[in-house]
């Protein structure tokens, strides 16, 4: 059952535990309990972030440098108190309680209102071949994050393996996906924390399934390796949790706007077309992917000499258009000596591909048919394989699509999804002086993959940001890349999931997410289109996609009633564009994630711990999308505050349940009272123009925000040039005050005019300069306050 090889093994045979404590050492970072041969290590690496380490031997495995970027001797020292005592000791910092029972050794935490969590149901454990511990889980405690899920968004009662995967067919009984990301929070109300299980191995979360009221993690490494996050906010535990594995840099603006791609736009001539159809219809789009056609026979970095003969001037041609071309890169390098094929034999010759333990290479079977694969775990291999995209950016070629770096291999045929095959698990990867098995590096392929040409990229094209996309990754894949969910399907349901899906990814640290708008597999309805399209301009990543053999599945193919739909919300997206950057900066800064279920702005908010069918887009926009045929109406939830209909301007007090009437052309979207909304005019892709009219759309209220801007493409941001601007909304007696700060920063956008529309109230306009402003507007008295 080749679809079971990431299964955690079941042998039955009994634990060993972790015994009594027999001695505790401490010094200035961490505590040490030693319990025979065997020992427990508890290193404080900041207040709210906690390291864990058992080992049944005594010895600690050297680090390896993979998934956390900052070692336990790099964070700088922080204050905490150790008080042993006759049955405990307890170290305290200054948000935490931990407390480590000595008979046996067993660790709990507590905040400081004296509520515990993540708190050991019995001593940590091994066995031939696994190390697991078990934990409590508390009263009303929900689970969220555990990577890329096909679910909704709460995953208690599940079990969770982290193992690299092609996903082919997923759905919502799918264990292993294509990105393995072995971290999760676990919310209840006042109380919140995150784990990071900090494995590369085949590793897997039971969450209260095996042993209801206990979640388990057991990898089938040698040691039990696991960061606890203190929060009690999502944002919190996502910030610490991103500074432990990193963020992501700011990609493109252009990256934000509408990508398009089918399996495949086959030849130059087509894709001509396609771009013509987006300008003349009006329909704003950026980047065009080319899909594994434009190769020559699938051999990696190459050009098809009949299909795409010009590739240069093509994308010149559409550059002059304002696309931006995206080619896929899969990680199958033909087998195929004596052809002059010069990536295979520069590989070859280097010793480039991964081989088995007797010494010979390891092949599979992919698009190329017989193909061998790099070991990316190798520096020297990743720059290598990073050169070789010179043959797609020195065309012209802006951002580079990884795909089937699970890796996804067959046994021959390929294509048959029985068929499928791994590396063989004692396969050495990695540099000499930090080799492992692929069993231990196995969940990496896809990370390190995304590395190679995520560095590259910036090499090679030093004076512009490009865009990466990855299928598989490992905790940490946003340093590098975007991440899409794969071969999903034209179906409601996976319209329905797609929403928990990437709002779990975005809690797992991973905010440029997006899922193929349309479904990849089948064929979409009319209706289904529509929907998508608008669920679609809510995802951080916006693509459009369809696979092999299904109906074609641009916005215009179904008909003038939903071309008409796709470009209001496509529109709607481009108008979105200043405050969506506004949001990609954030995330660099704070790993917020862009897309986020309701519980990480209303964390003490029990209605929004299983709300799967709405979401957040930034602090500001509400959605409650439609996922089913012939819906016109529906319920949305509103938590506490004050909530406007975007499209009415109907005023709600939440928390309130309403049904809102929702037909084809309407999305059901709301915002905060105090909310602002910086706009731009429809442009039909982010480089069209310069930002000449901003519209700064405030609903009356509190609030504020703070506006990014930098010219969107280069890497001066990094060097100061970049502005932003504060506003503040607030309610004095009879009037609405909107506060426009000096702008602050190096970055001088053009000079422009700008709207201050206060929604429902009235509009003032000015031309936008740097200087800092407060208008005034009064209310009518006609509305609802
Ligand atoms: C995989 C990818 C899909 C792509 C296809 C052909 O199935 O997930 O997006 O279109 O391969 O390259």
């Amino acid at each position: 059952m080749p679809q079971y090889f990431g299964q955690l093994q079941t042998t039955e045979a009994p634990w060993t535990n972790l015994g009594i404590v027999q001695a505790v050492e401490k010094n200035q970072r961490y505590v040490l309990f030693r319990c025979g041969e065997s020992c427990l290590k508890i290193s404080v690496l900041t207040s709210n972030l906690i390291r864990v380490r058992v080992t049944s031997t005594g010895e600690f495995l050297p680090r390896k440098s993979w998934a956390v970027t900052i070692e336990d001797e790099e964070w700088s020292a922080v204050d905490f108190e150790v008080k042993e005592q006759a049955d405990v000791v307890e170290i305290t910092t200054q948000q935490l309680r931990l407390v480590v029972h000595r008979n046996p050794c067993r660790l709990e935490c507590f905040d400081f209102a004296g509520q515990s969590f993540a708190k050991d149901a019995s001593a940590v454990g091994w066995r031939t071949g696994a190390i697991a511990g078990w934990k409590r889980i508390a009263a009303d405690e929900h689970f969220y994050g555990f990577g890329e899920r096909a679910c909704l968004l709460d995953q208690i009662a599940t079990v969770r393996t982290n193992w690299t995967f092609d996903a082919l067919d997923y759905g919502v009984l799918t264990d292993n996906m294509y990105q393995a990301i072995p971290f999760f929070m676990a919310l209840r109300p006042g109380v919140g924390y995150g784990i990071f299980f900090n494995t590369t191995f085949r590793s897997q979360f039971d969450i209260g399934v095996r042993e209801p009221g206990v979640w388990r993690m057991e990898t089938q490494g040698s040691e039990l390796d696991y960061y606890i996050i203190y929060g009690p906010e999502p944002a919190k535990i996502i910030a610490t949790y991103t500074q432990l594995t990193g963020r992501m840099s700011l990609p493109p603006k252009w990256s934000l706007g509408y990508h398009q791609c089918r399996w495949s736009y086959e030849s130059q001539d087509i894709v001509r077309q396609l771009a013509e159809e987006f300008r003349q219809r009006q329909i704003p789009c950026d980047v065009i992917h080319l899909d594994i056609d434009y190769m020559n026979g699938y051999r990696v970095f190459t050009w098809n000499p009949k299909r795409f003969t010009e590739p240069q001037e093509l994308i010149d041609d559409l550059k002059q258009d304002g696309f931006k071309v995206v080619t896929i890169v899969d990680p199958g390098v033909k087998y195929e000596p004596e052809a002059d094929y010069s990536v295979f034999e520069e590989g070859l010759n280097n010793d480039y591909f991964v081989r088995k333990t007797d010494g010979e290479l390891f092949h599979g079977y992919v698009w190329p048919d017989k193909a061998v694969f790099p070991d990316f775990l190798r520096k020297e291999v990743r720059e290598w394989w990073g050169n070789s995209h010179k043959s797609l950016t020195s065309l012209g070629v802006a951002g580079i699509w990884n795909d089937m770096n699970e890796p996804a291999l067959n046994d021959r045929p390929f294509g048959d999804p029985g068929n499928k095959i791994s590396f063989p698990l004692d396969a050495p990867q990695g540099p000499t002086d930090e080799t492992g098995t692929h069993a231990e590096t196995h969940n990496l392929y896809g990370l390190k993959m995304a590395q190679a040409c995520s560095q590259a990229l910036e090499k090679l094209r030093p004076v512009e940001r490009s865009f990466v996309l990855t299928r598989s990754g490992y905790a940490g894949i946003q340093r590098w890349s975007a991440v899409w969910t794969g071969d999903n399907q034209s179906m409601w349901e996976h319209l329905e999931i797609s929403l928990p899906m990437l709002c779990n990814l975005g809690l797992s640290g991973v905010a440029f997410v997006g899922a193929d708008i349309g479904g990849f597999a089948g064929n979409a309805t009319a209706e289904l289109f529509a929907r998508w399209m608008q669920v679609g301009m809510l995802y951080p990543m916006m693509r459009g996609h369809s696979a092999m053999t299904t109906e074609r599945h641009e916005p215009w193919v179904f008909g003038d009633r939903v071309e008409k739909i796709c470009r209001e919300y496509m529109q709607l997206r481009y108008r979105l564009l200043p405050y969506i950057y506004t949001l990609f900066w954030e995330a660099t800064n704070t790993g917020a994630p862009i897309l986020r279920p309701l519980l990480y702005h209303f964390p003490s908010d029990r209605h929004t711990f299983t709300l799967s069918d709405q979401v957040m887009l930034g602090p500001s926009l509400l959605a409650a999308p439609i996922y089913r045929p012939g819906m016109e109406y529906r319920a949305v939830y509103l938590p506490e505050g004050r909530w406007y209909d975007w499209w009415t301007g109907e005023v709600f007090t939440g928390p309130t349940h309403i049904l809102t009437h929702a037909p084809l052309e309407r999305m059901p979207l709301y915002t905060r009272a105090g909310s602002i909304i910086p706009m731009s005019p429809v442009m039909q892709y982010v480089d069209e123009r310069p930002l000449d009219l901003l519209t700064i759309r405030v609903w009356a209220g509190e609030g504020e925000f703070t506006f990014y801007e930098d010219d969107g493409n280069s890497f001066e941001y990094k060097t100061g040039a970049y502005c932003t601007t504060h506003y503040r909304v607030y309610l004095q007696e009879q009037q609405i005050i909107v506060e426009i700060g000096t702008r602050e920063g190096d970055f001088s956008p053009a000079t422009r005019e700008a709207i201050v529309e206060v929604v429902g109230v009235g509009e003032q306009r000015f031309i936008d300069d740097s200087t800092a402003r407060q208008l005034r507007f009064t209310f009518r008295g006609t509305e609802t306050r």
